[in-house]
């Protein structure tokens, strides 16, 4: 056999990049001992008969008993049992000392609280490489309302259902919960890559609002609060959905803004005009900015710069605008840098996700 042109380490992570669901496999040995491992090599085989396979390393500890065994069960782990998708994943004698278990078809432990269980007779077994291919015969089978846990690149990762089979108007509302979702983790990523503070904005009842920020490794302040609603044009988040929002929603936002800060017709007609022109340039760069603003020295104790993108829902609606923000001496939010083409990137994935096709644009 040729040798191929990769390594081991390179095929996991390709192989990592597919999602799988994660299980512990249980049996007992003759004794009635139990055993078990976390395993995501599970997969679904034939309905009829049904059938199931997972596959086991020549190497794990608990191979002999598998080998031997004449039934196993499979438990799906639900998204907040991480701790025992750990625990049966190290070689350990007592795995099941803090596990809470019931007892199935022949005495093998199912794990409770997980999002569905399969029990098993062995059919066969075939050789695989370093692995061996177990194919169950289900006997008997149970699922919970809970949602599973899933697996990629490495991770654990929490799956939400994609909203692109909803009615439009579901849609709406569900979109904006589960951009913030997306959102939370996309910034937690952002951050980390730029090591810059990254902010998550939404429009509040009260105008442009921050629901989330992500810490650079030097916090930029002490002072960086969620729930913190923004002025609409004193900031790039705000003016990232003046830019995109219908017209209507920002002008009732603006006109409190005005009328708090006492400013006269003239001045409130005169800057909705100039909001006019800026916004038309912020749609076409796609990025809203602030340099060396002084608005927020309250919050940051200094002058700061921004840079905002939006991120759209399906319905071609903002529905969120990310947000970096750093002192204004060193944070370079130029068009062409590294931060801008990070976020946009960021912001791009998260609405393409979200089911939103430039076509879409209202
Ligand atoms: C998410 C995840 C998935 C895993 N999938 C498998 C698998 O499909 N087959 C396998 O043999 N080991 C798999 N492992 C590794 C075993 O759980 C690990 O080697 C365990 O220590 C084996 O148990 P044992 O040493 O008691 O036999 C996986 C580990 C993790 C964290």
């Amino acid at each position: 056999m040729s040798e191929p042109a990769f390594d081991a380490r390179e095929l996991r992570n390709v192989l990592s990049v597919f999602v799988t669901g994660v299980t512990v496999i249980t049996t007992v040995d003759a004794s009635g001992k139990a055993y078990g491992l976390t395993a995501n090599s599970f997969s679904s085989v034939s309905l009829d008969p049904p059938l199931i396979l997972w596959s086991q390393s020549l190497n794990a500890a608990s191979f002999p008993v598998f080998r031997d065994a004449g039934h196993f069960a499979v438990s799906i782990l639900a998204d907040d049992q991480v701790a025992i998708s750990n625990g049966f994943a190290k070689a350990n004698p007592d795995k099941f000392a803090d596990v809470r278990t019931r007892p199935g078809l022949n005495g093998i432990p199912l794990i409770e609280d997980c999002a569905a269980t399969l029990e098993c007779t062995k059919v066969t077994s075939y050789p695989g490489g370093d692995h061996v291919v177990f194919l169950g015969r289900v006997e008997r089978i149970k699922r919970s309302q809970r949602r599973p846990l899933a697996f990629s690149g490495g991770k654990y990762v929490i799956a939400h259902p994609h909203d692109l089979d909803l009615k439009l108007s579901q849609a709406r509302s569900i979109a904006e919960l589960q951009a913030v979702r997306m959102a939370t983790q996309a910034i937690v990523d952002l951050s980390d890559e730029l090591d810059e503070t990254v902010g998550l904005g939404v429009w509040g009842n009260k105008g442009p609002t921050i629901v989330r920020w992500e810490e650079s490794r030097q916090p930029l302040s002490e002072n960086l609060r969620t729930g913190l609603v923004l002025p609409v044009l004193k900031s790039s988040t705000g003016l990232a959905f003046a830019a995109h929002l219908p017209r209507g929603l920002v002008i009732d936002a603006l006109e409190n803004e005005f009328s708090s800060e006492r400013l006269p017709q003239s001045a409130a007609e005169a800057t909705l005009d100039q909001l006019d022109h800026h916004t038309a340039e912020i749609r076409h760069t796609g990025f809203s900015r602030l340099l060396g603003s002084a608005t927020f020295s309250e919050w940051y104790g200094g002058e700061i710069n921004a840079i905002s993108a939006p991120v759209f829902a399906r319905d071609g609606q903002i529905v969120l605008a990310l947000t970096i923000i750093g002192s204004a001496d060193k944070l370079d939010v130029g068009l062409d840098g590294n931060l801008a083409k990070a976020l946009g990137r960021t912001a791009r994935m998260l609405s393409t996700r979200l089911g939103y096709l430039e076509r879409n644009k209202p």
